[in-house]
């Protein structure tokens, strides 16, 4: 019999929203209950790409805004066979982020329309489950170390926010609402409820494109 696939799991929220303590406690769950299971991050800072990216989120150098968009992305694109392969061998990939900061943080830039922003995302394998984590603004920003990098202001991060909520308008993503304002267990444990009703589900189906 063919091997199941992995199934792909996106995070997101706003800045400090807890995606990070989230991804970690969820891949943990899931091994100990006996899936293969593994964390990706974007930006992945660790290629080429990536090092351009955090120089400037780090505010080490400046890249005009188009450009830093298209990078995001092609950062995406370029762990995409690594994404698959992954998947190809059952393993369950629990992801920090995707397209949808993507669109959201550069949407958020004066003069960016959503539709501009999401077009070079298109045709990314598709998550199968996009848990976003619900938290008001003013309230991530209280936690630790906000306002070191790129974006982490109030305004910038309001605008994020509702961008998030027209990209949740869409239904060819299947997003869940989690309430990220209540303590990292709570969180957890609803978390990892809806991954594993999704893991169960998915991994009979091919995996799709985002955004086709
Ligand atoms: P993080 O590494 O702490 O998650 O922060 C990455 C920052 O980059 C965060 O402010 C969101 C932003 N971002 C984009 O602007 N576009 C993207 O495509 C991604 C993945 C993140």
């Amino acid at each position: 019999m063919a091997c199941r696939r992995g199934v792909l799991i996106v995070l997101e929220g706003v800045d400090k929203a807890g995606k990070t303590t989230q991804c970690k406690k969820l891949v943990q769950a899931l091994q100990e209950s006996g899936h293969r299971a593994e964390m990706m991050r974007f930006p992945d800072r660790t290629t080429r790409i990536g090092l351009l990216i955090s120089s400037y989120l780090e505010k080490k150098s400046q890249l005009e805004d188009h450009t830093v968009h298209l990078l995001f992305s092609a950062n995406r694109w370029e762990l995409v066979p690594l994404i698959k392969q992954k998947l190809d061998q059952g393993i369950t990939l629990v992801v920090d982020r995707y397209a949808f900061s993507g669109v959201a943080f550069t949407s958020a830039k004066p003069g960016f329309s959503l539709a501009w922003c999401k077009q070079p995302d298109v045709g990314l394998p598709k998550p199968d489950l996009v848990l976003f984590l619900q938290i008001n603004p003013a309230l991530a920003a209280q936690r630790g170390e906000f306002g070191t990098e790129r974006y982490e202001t109030n305004a910038f991060q309001n605008k994020v926010q509702q961008n998030f909520e027209q990209l949740r308008q869409d239904p060819s993503v299947n997003w869940k609402e989690i309430d990220a304002g209540r303590s990292i267990e709570e969180v957890h444990m609803n978390i990892k409820m809806l991954c594993e009703s999704a893991i169960n589900l998915a991994k009979n189906l091919p995996i799709g494109e985002l955004w086709k």
